[in-house]
């Protein structure tokens, strides 16, 4: 081997099968079925695509061509089709019985509520792309969405796509500078926003941080503010700029026939949450992504007509556009929307959500399950969680152990684990375990998803053997890909298709993980790779040493980095945050060690052992181990730190240093 990868040391045997029970009501049912289409897919993607497109999306106009990929890295998919996805979520199920069925079920944090049907989703889309095109905005302009977790946010969502203008939807918890530059960087006419909303017990005001964002004319592309009104607190309303919704919406009409879209027009940019530096504004389309969105949520959920579904994302998110509006509302399905996330003085609100409304499909991410696992299976143990059927997670490697406890104590042992490994990038699913087909094991997100040729390959594009880390690529375009960055293409050549050169013509889509691929061909991811640590020569992935310490009775979260050292070029240091009734002192720090030591092996051996009230975290939730690194080496943080979800955190962490 030429290049170096990376080591795997995590030893992870245990497996658990799909019950027969679920495997006998699932689409997807037996492993056989799961392996049959994936090699039906990889011996011919356009023609499996093309088959998924024709019968599961309905089409103004049919497409010339499946997938044009004559100008790489940027392909074209579908070329020539006419599709609009506020039709395929909307329209197309009005028609049929569900048309009086749950669209979306929503729950306010103060504990108010509303579910809208979907010929009440319809009209209520209808009339705001009735009010954003009064208010000037036309097929192709961008708009900008900064709103709290309520239903009009998704309503704004599939209003913009109904007409065909652009969003970019801005995470309600990011501050007046990150919105300006995501409003500036997409050049945005409009911004749509609430005069607040409620987060942890408060309220957020987000109209406020709106008029600081465009004040002094520093977002000139902004003609119009358009005001949902939630928590009514007072508000600046600027004549002729800005609108109250609500106003509009009286004298807006119910009639607005969805704007018949190319396949390639774009549908919306997204910024990354940046977990690694400067954000890049991610570019999807409208047909492929309407498709992958579409079949992911249906085979990966499981989704059935009488599921109640809840993602528990923001629509902030890619995870909230694929997994709470998009994909579910294409498939006719029921999708919870709650406004609140778990909180110390309320730690049971999100069992709460499952008991009242019966969720039987529960997507969350390992941050959250790490959270409640501090806060105490007491909670979830007072709730009843018996219509839960399936669960998933998403966002990070899971630790086995954050696994084992879901698996108890929210699935009862009955429930399907879902690990679903993806990006913004990639539109949605990639890597997961079928849950009526894919025996799944605790930390790993298992096998690929029909149609994606994902591979473990050194910085040659080699692959590599079973059980040695590399870098995890993609060696086949599908259709919920980026296609660009927005206003960079360079930008999106350079970083995600020329790490790793192309090999005889054959472009790799190189996704910044590290993993692995055991022998018997599942896939363990490892972390990014820039979070990979050298020690003594051994390049270690930070998700393995981080579960071994999980795996201890006194750890809650662990985030480890590398810290330079004379002798071994790194040392690891690791940053523990506890469960409670325990107390950070030397000796329990080297028990740490030593439970590292036994778990996995000397090499893994942490030098140094900080304790931590809380980790630095992006707004989604993920650990920003780049901030640690320069802590743990005594470095000034350098690099971009305005997707930091909680500054003091890091005040702290320096205090302590
Ligand atoms: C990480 C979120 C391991 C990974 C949908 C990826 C995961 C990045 C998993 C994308 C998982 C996400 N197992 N790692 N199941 N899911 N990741 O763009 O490093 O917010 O590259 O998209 O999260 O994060 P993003």
């Amino acid at each position: 081997m030429s290049q170096p990868t990376i080591e795997s040391i995590l030893k992870e045997k245990r497996t658990f099968k799909p019950s027969p029970e679920f495997a006998h009501q699932a689409t997807i049912s037996s492993w056989e079925q799961y392996q049959e289409l994936y090699q039906q897919a990889s011996d011919n993607p356009t023609e499996f695509w093309a088959q998924l497109a024709e019968s599961e999306l309905e089409w103004f106009e049919k497409w010339d061509q499946v997938l044009d990929w004559s100008n790489p890295p940027f392909a074209k998919w579908f070329v020539n089709g006419k599709i609009n996805i506020s039709h395929n979520c909307l329209d197309r199920h009005l028609t049929t019985w569900r048309r009086n069925k749950a669209a979306i079920i929503w729950e306010g944090e103060p504990g108010d509520s509303r579910t809208l049907t979907y010929a009440q989703l319809h009209r209520e889309v209808c009339q705001m792309a009735n009010v954003i095109k009064q208010l000037g905005v036309k097929k192709g302009d961008r708009v900008a969405i900064y709103m709290p977790m309520i239903p009009e946010s998704a309503i704004a969502m599939l209003a913009c796509a109904r007409i065909g203008a652009v969003h970019s939807v801005v995470f309600g918890g990011f501050s007046a500078e990150a919105l300006r530059d995501r409003i500036n960087a997409a050049e945005a006419k409009l911004v749509i926003t609430a005069d607040g909303g409620f987060r942890k017990d408060k309220t957020i005001a987000l109209k406020s941080q709106v008029d600081l964002a465009i004040a002094d004319n520093k977002a000139p592309s902004v003609d119009n503010v358009l005001v949902v009104e939630r928590t009514k607190e007072k508000v600046q309303m600027e004549a002729g700029r800005d609108h109250w919704w609500h106003d509009l919406q009286a004298g807006a009409s119910a009639h607005c026939p969805a704007e018949p879209m190319d396949s390639e027009d774009m549908l919306f940019v997204l910024y990354t949450s940046g977990s690694t530096g400067k954000p890049k504004g991610v570019v999807h389309t409208t047909g492929g992504y309407n498709l992958y969105a579409h079949i992911t949520s249906k085979w990966i959920f499981d989704l059935k007509d009488d599921d109640v579904y809840w993602c528990t994302a923001d629509v902030g998110w890619i995870t909230g556009h694929s997994y709470i509006v998009y994909g579910p509302l294409s498939n006719g399905a029921t999708t919870v929307m709650y406004e609140g996330v778990p909180r110390p003085s309320n730690p049971g609100c999100f069992w709460d959500v499952v008991e009242k409304y019966g969720v039987n499909i529960f997507y969350t991410a390992p941050t959250a399950i790490r959270a409640f696992i501090k806060m105490g299976e007491h909670h979830p143990n007072a709730r009843d969680l018996s219509s839960l059927r399936l669960l998933g997670t998403v966002g990070e490697p899971i630790n086995p152990e954050a696994w084992m406890w879901y698996h108890k104590v929210i699935g009862k042992e009955k429930c399907p684990i879902v690990d679903t490994w993806w990006q913004t990038e990639t539109g949605g699913v990639m890597i997961t375990a079928l849950p009526g087909a894919t025996p799944t094991k605790p930390g790993s997100a298992t096998h690929p998803f029909p149609g994606i040729m994902a591979d473990i390959v050194d910085l040659e594009g080699n692959p590599v053997g079973a059980n040695e880390g590399g870098y995890l690529v993609v060696k086949h375009p599908w259709p919920g890909m980026m296609r660009t960055v927005y206003g960079d293409p360079d930008r999106f050549c350079r970083t995600y298709w020329e790490h790793i050169p192309p090999k005889n013509g054959n472009y790799l889509y190189f996704a910044g993980d590290g993993a692995r691929r055991d022998e018997d061909g599942y896939f363990w991811v490892m972390g990014r790779v820039d979070d990979v640590i050298n020690v003594s020569g051994h390049r270690l992935g930070s998700m393995e040493v981080e579960s071994a310490l999980v795996s201890h009775p006194a750890v809650a979260e662990a985030a480890v980095v590398g810290k330079p050292d004379d002798v071994k070029g790194e040392e690891i240091c690791a940053f523990v945050t506890l469960e409670g009734g325990f107390e950070a002192n030397e000796d329990l720090a080297n028990q740490l060690k030593a439970h590292v030591v036994q778990e996995i092996g000397a090499i893994a051996r942490p030098g140094e052992i900080r304790f931590t009230d809380g980790m630095p975290k992006t707004r989604s939730g993920k650990i920003m181990r780049r901030l640690l690194r320069s802590l743990a080496s005594g470095q000034e943080i350098a690099g971009d730190t305005s997707t930091l979800e909680d500054r003091s955190v890091l005040d702290k962490l320096r205090e302590g240093a």
